[in-house]
Parts: C-alpha cells; sequence; structure tokens
C-alpha cells in the first residue's frame, strides 16, 4: 500500500492533553496519526475505537518499534517524560514533548543533550506562544508603545488547585505536580523569549504540611538581563475565581495577558482594555512550525534546548537548585 505524504505521528499518553492535542493532529492536513499507546488498555482501546479500530499499544516501546511512525508526541504526566523521551529519540524518531521538559534538572539536561545527537527535530508544545496575543505582546515590548520597561508580573490565583478540568491522580502532589510546575513553564518561556535569560532567582515557596501534596503559594523575584525586576505572586486555595496574568509594566504603556487569551492594554494614566483578538487554536500554529522543521523548511520552534533553559528557572522556583 503507497504511504501518504503526510508526516506519520505516533501519541504516547492519552491523557486529558493526549486527547486534545490528538484532534489537532487529527484536524491539521500535514499529519496523520497513526499509532496510540496508554498504559490503561481501556483508555487506548476507547481512542483507537473513535479513530476506526487505529493501531493501539499499551507498551511505548512497541510503538517505537513501529517503523510507521516519524514523529511521537509525549503526553505522559511529567515524571515519565525523560524515560519515554529518551527512548523516542534513540528511536531516531522526531519528537514533541509536553511541557515541563522533565521532572528534575539532571534529566532536563540529559534530553537536551540527547536531542541535541539524536539528528531529529526536538519540540516542546508551548501553545501560548503560538498565540495572536503573545504576537501582539512581541511587537507592542518591541515598539514605542511601551516606553521603558518598568516591571514584569506572573500572578497565578487558584481558588482551587487543582483545577476542575485537569483532575488527574498527580497533579496535586509535590512529586511532579503543583500549579508552579504546571503552570510556571508556559510563563517563563513566554519570558524568556521575549527578554532573554533570567537572573538572581529568589523563591519562597508555602508547602502544606502533608509531605505529598503540592505547594500552596509561592513569592518570588528575579531579574530580566537589564535588571528590570521580575515579580511571582502565585497562591491557590482562596476566595477569588481563578486568575492569571501575565503583565508588563512600561513608562507609556502596560500590556497583560490574562487567563490565557485575554488580552489588556493602557496607555499612560488609563485604564487597561481589552483588545479583541480573532481566535485561532494556537495548536494548529505550532503543528505547521513542526511540520516545517520536520521538512527541513524555516520553523518556529521550541526545542530541548529552550525547554532545559525553562527547567533551570523552574528548579530555582521550587528550591531544587
Ligand atoms: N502544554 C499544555 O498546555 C499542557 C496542558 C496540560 C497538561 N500538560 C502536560 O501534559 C502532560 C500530561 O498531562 P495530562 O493532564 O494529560 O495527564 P493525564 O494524567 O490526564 O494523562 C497522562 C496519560 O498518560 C498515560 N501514561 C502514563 N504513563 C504512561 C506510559 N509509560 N506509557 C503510556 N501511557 C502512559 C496515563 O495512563 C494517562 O492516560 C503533563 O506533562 C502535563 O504537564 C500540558
Amino acid at each position: 500500500m503507497k504511504k501518504s505524504s503526510k508526516i506519520r505521528v505516533g501519541i504516547i499518553g492519552l491523557g486529558v492533553i493526549g486527547e486534545k492535542i490528538l484532534c489537532a493532529f487529527q484536524k491539521h492536513p500535514k499529519f496523520e496519526i497513526v499509532s496510540i499507546c496508554d498504559v490503561v488498555k481501556e483508555r487506548a482501546e476507547l481512542i483507537s475505537q473513535k479513530l476506526n479500530g487505529i493501531v493501539y499499544y499499551t507498551d511505548y516501546k512497541e510503538l517505537l518499534q513501529n517503523s510507521d511512525v516519524e514523529l511521537v508526541y509525549v503526553a505522559v504526566p511529567p515524571k515519565y517524560h525523560h524515560l519515554v523521551a529518551l527512548d523516542v529519540l534513540a528511536a531516531g524518531k522526531h519528537i514533541l514533548c509536553e511541557k515541563p521538559l522533565a521532572n528534575s534538572l539532571e534529566e532536563a539536561r540529559a534530553m537536551s543533550e540527547h536531542a541535541k545527537q539524536a539528528g531529529v527535530v526536538h519540540a516542546m508544545h508551548f501553545p501560548v506562544y503560538y498565540t495572536k496575543a503573545f504576537k501582539y505582546i512581541n511587537n507592542f515590548v518591541t515598539s514605542e508603545k511601551i516606553g521603558e520597561i518598568r516591571r514584569v508580573e506572573i500572578n497565578t490565583h487558584f481558588h482551587k488547585w487543582p483545577c476542575e478540568w485537569q483532575q488527574t491522580d498527580w497533579i496535586g502532589g509535590r512529586e511532579q505536580g503543583g500549579f508552579v510546575r504546571e503552570v510556571f513553564p508556559h510563563y517563563i518561556q513566554l519570558t524568556q523569549a521575549l527578554f532573554g535569560k533570567l537572573e538572581h532567582i529568589q523563591s519562597q515557596l508555602e508547602l502544606p504540611a502533608d509531605s505529598d501534596k503540592c505547594e500552596t503559594g509561592i513569592l518570588a523575584s528575579m531579574k530580566l538581563s537589564d535588571g528590570t525586576p521580575l515579580l511571582i505572586n502565585g497562591v491557590s486555595q482562596i476566595a477569588q475565581q481563578e486568575r492569571i496574568a501575565f503583565t508588563i509594566y512600561g513608562t507609556n504603556g502596560t500590556i497583560s495577558l490574562v487567563n490565557w487569551i485575554k488580552l489588556e492594554v493602557g496607555k499612560y494614566d488609563e485604564p487597561l482594555t481589552e483588545i479583541s483578538l480573532q481566535p485561532v487554536d494556537p495548536t494548529l500554529d505550532l503543528l505547521m512550525n513542526l511540520a516545517n522543521a520536520i521538512k527541513g523548511d524555516r520553523a518556529d520552534i521550541i526545542d530541548f534546548q529552550a525547554g532545559y533553559e525553562i527547567q533551570k528557572v523552574l528548579e530555582a522556583l521550587l528550591q531544587k537548585i
């Protein structure tokens, strides 16, 4: 049978995000899902049925032996990223890995090094980077509209953690869960994409007495490479609807990304007002860039080296380094 010219994808991990990105791969003209895997057989079977009986596995190593698979999307919980990704790279397949890259700095370093040596495309799933809102922010901070940047702030306020839509067994745990690991990589990535490396990271974590449970608060400060302060204020279990805001304050203008997609802008002595942007699925743009990278064309992807730089900040925030 003649193989299609589409990039053939295998997916490992069919949970909350795995299923969501599976739908994006399905919609995208450049990709074709050829096999899937989840350790939970019922889950793999169910998704296989939805995909007209596509080949499924419960052992990811069998998926990696399938020579049809060119690109592997890894969407297992964070503590398995390292193990699975190293095997994907050893099998010589392109990889799209979920964030955070790893569950420790050592793992992230090894993944980045192996990825460089493997001679394949290695990318991470950071959808916010591909939104129209982020493109707008990028233009704003490099224009006169912002003036001199005085401060950057990341505020994450949750009335409840884990959130309603992501009730998995690991996400409220200290080993690999918590909102710092889950949410902050996105905003560290955006900050590094805009301003480069972050320095002088000081962090104060608020941890519950139960050592199995994740943090309930974080107060941290860092500096951009030009010395501009970056402040972090994260807290959960408070009486306020969930609100996540990434704000850049300038002398001429201030810009804020609220709850992932809502963009607010204000000029000097004016309130912040919402900028309306046409909603598009940023993952489709990410996948277009990934397809271009695999074809050897120009592409804007966030690779494992960038993932390692993000992990350095993440581990410092978690007071692990
Ligand atoms: N980029 C984003 O916007 C975004 C959003 C949410 C989650 N995530 C990340 O995606 C990853 C998965 O998160 P989730 O919420 O989907 O978790 P989840 O627990 O819902 O899903 C993980 C799935 O992986 C399966 N699994 C575990 N070990 C496996 C293995 N060895 N082989 C095959 N399958 C295995 C589990 O059975 C489960 O179905 C995490 O790293 C998380 O941080 C990213």
